[in-house]
């Protein structure tokens, strides 16, 4: 049987390390895009963006990916406060261009992990770190749906 492909975005965070470990684990080739340094679970590792379209391109090209696992976002909540529209762009633009990438590629399966936290709306500061994080996670859903039915993004 041909080995499986996986892109892992984020691969340097948390989750992709121990998800690069299990696919390997079973067989999968495993590719990661992250901006930071990789560790060696990997068989090829890419230090980029999910926002850069040229380093997408290069990897869909390089590699038949079977599928998209992706975590590359930024999480850490109190930053989302002071910089929202840093959240914005790495977030949904690079949710938004990897999702546009796989439809040129013909990539049709994305695994996306949306939001780590749970929040309790206790004050209006974290009413409003909330009300960002929802709207991201919605937005991103609806694009997930739109490309489900093949609308493109
Ligand atoms: N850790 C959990 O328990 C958990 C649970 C549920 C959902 N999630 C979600 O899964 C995703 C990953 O979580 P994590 O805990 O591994 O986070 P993490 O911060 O450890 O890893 C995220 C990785 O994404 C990379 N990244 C950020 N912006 C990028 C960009 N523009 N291009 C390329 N790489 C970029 C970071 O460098 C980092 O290595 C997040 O969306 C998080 O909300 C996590």
């Amino acid at each position: 049987m041909e080995r499986k492909t996986a892109l892992i975005t984020g691969g340097s965070g948390y989750l992709g390390v121990h998800l690069a470990k299990e696919l390997n684990q079973r067989g999968w080739r495993v590719i990661s895009l992250d901006l930071k340094p990789h560790t060696k679970c990997f068989n090829v590792a890419y230090r980029g963006d999910v926002r850069d379209k040229d380093i997408l391109t290069q990897i869909f090209k390089s590699y038949k990916i079977d599928t998209v696992f992706h975590l590359a976002g930024r999480i850490e909540v109190g930053e989302s406060f002071k910089e929202p529209t840093v959240f914005y762009d790495h977030n949904l633009a690079g949710t938004c261009n990897l999702l546009h990438m796989m439809a040129t590629h013909g990539v049709k399966n994305i695994v996306y992990s949306s939001s780590a936290a749970v929040y309790k709306q206790q004050d209006e500061i974290l009413r409003k770190i909330v009300r960002l994080l929802i709207t991201l996670r919605m937005v991103i859903r609806n694009m997930l749906q739109n490309v489900q039915y093949g609308i493109p993004v």
